[in-house]
């Protein structure tokens, strides 16, 4: 027997002195700390000092007896999982049934049979020390777990952050071309009305001068400023100003459905909307670069959380401009197609919303990995593997379901499946 079982320490509560010798004697041939009881009290007292791993508890005594003070150790919180083998002589009627209700685990009978006792004995602290043991294991996976799910949340948490950075890069970029158009087209329109207010002033002298010296005047200043150049200079800078105006406007009004990215509100919201809003603001790596092409169908609101969803569009979308990379490198045709359709085959209402680029593709071999966390093929710094884990989390949350397929061109297919509620 091993070591940590001669170990443990055994309580024996039994009012005839006679075999309370006899249980030690036997015991005591395998086991070192053996502790022994005439009176129910005082080895309860003992107990709660120094919690034994058994108790053999005989049933019959004066003061209290052993259902009862069996019953007062399991309501214990120290000593309920104390395990108790109850002593019962053969010819006292032993109640099984209430000998298990009082937190009995097994029990033996007098005249003890030797081997029988230590069998039981011995079973009992192995289970008793098996059990602490799963407690302990269980304990620890239970801290685990909740530290585990604490770093994910911080992990997603960050990711969106990061998603969010690598938006607001682009946004920032977009924003200031047409800012910077509006400011130059303002300065260029401030000079040429400043030439404007200059010949106004020269007519002006019209009322008390010479009419013609003055038309004379007039006359070569308007040469001067090449008059009919900015008066059309002038058509093409408003122009300007408000091609690059409503440019802002749409990117601040996508920015909008972005603003939603941590509300806890479902919503029924415009799909297409939405995407809009994403490639708007994703247009910082797409434009000039891959060509865009939407097939919207005619597909209902769908309640979600939009920042939610936007996320993942961004994600899905991040993922074809960086599988494009290598197409725009060497002038082979980079391209994005999304499509939405009403879903046909399912048995609740719900809408696809398919994502397929002219990219290398996913090899087989790791199709069935692309959803783990921290699963990339990019290269350090690049990508963090998240993205796709990330997506999966939220559309099953939305009771929807992400399937990746490939086109004609060996691109990928990214199909999301979202119930209309
Ligand atoms: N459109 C695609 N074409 C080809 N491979 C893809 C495509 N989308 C995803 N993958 C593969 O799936 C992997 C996992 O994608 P996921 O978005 O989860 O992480 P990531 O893009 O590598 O990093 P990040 O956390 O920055 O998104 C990618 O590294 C890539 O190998
Ligand atoms: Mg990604």
């Amino acid at each position: 027997m091993d070591k940590i079982l001669c170990d443990c320490s055994i309580m024996v509560v039994d009012d005839t002195t006679a075999n309370l010798d006899l249980l030690d004697d036997i015991l005591s041939k395998k086991y070192e700390k053996i502790r022994l009881f005439t009176d129910g009290n005082f080895a309860f007292k003992s107990a709660l000092s120094d919690p034994p791993d058994i108790i053999l508890l005989d049933v019959m005594m004066p003061q209290i007896d052993g259902y009862e003070l069996g019953l007062k150790i399991k309501a214990n919180r120290v000593l309920s999982d104390i395990p108790i083998i109850f002593i019962s002589a053969k010819s006292e009627t032993l109640d099984k049934v209430k000998a298990f209700q009082s937190g009995g685990v097994d029990y033996i009978t007098k005249p003890f049979h030797i081997p029988e006792v230590m069998a039981r004995v011995e079973t009992h602290l192995r289970l008793g020390k098996y059990r602490a043991e799963l407690e302990e294991k269980n304990n620890k996976l239970k801290e685990t777990l909740k530290s585990l799910k604490e770093a994910q949340s911080q992990l997603i948490q960050a990711k969106t952050l990061s998603s969010l950075g690598t938006l607001t890069a682009g946004i920032a970029h977009e924003i200031n071309n047409p800012v910077n158009a509006i400011n130059s087209s303002g300065i260029a329109l401030g000079k040429i009305i400043r030439k404007f207010l200059a010949l106004i002033e020269i007519y002006d002298k019209l009322r008390t001068e010479n009419t013609d010296s003055i038309l004379e005047e007039a006359a070569i200043f308007k040469e001067e400023i090449s008059y009919s150049e900015i008066t059309e200079g002038v058509e093409q800078l408003l122009r300007n100003i408000d091609v690059a105006s409503n440019r802002t406007i749409e990117i601040v009004r996508s920015l909008k459905t972005f603003t939603h990215m941590g509300r806890n509100e479902k919503e029924a919201i415009d799909i297409h909307e939405n995407i809009e809003s994403t490639l708007i603001l994703l247009n910082q790596r797409i434009k000039d670069r891959i060509r865009v092409t939407k097939h919207f169908g005619n597909i209902p609101k769908v309640k979600c959380f939009p920042g939610k969803i936007n996320q993942v569009f961004v994600n899905i979308l991040a993922n074809a401009v960086d599988a494009l990379e290598n197409k725009i490198n060497i002038g082979e045709p980079a391209e994005i197609e999304i499509k939405t359709s009403l879903a046909a085959d399912q048995e609740k209402p719900s809408v696809n919303i398919e994502f397929s680029d002219s990219g290398a593709g996913v090899p087989e071999d790791i199709k069935e990995k692309i959803f783990d966390p921290f699963f990339t093929t990019k290269d350090v710094g690049q990508g963090t593997g998240l993205g796709l884990s990330i997506s999966y989390g939220i559309i099953k949350s939305h009771g929807g379901n992400i399937s990746i397929g490939t086109n004609r061109v060996g691109g990928a297919v990214f199909i999301l499946n979202l119930p209309i509620e």
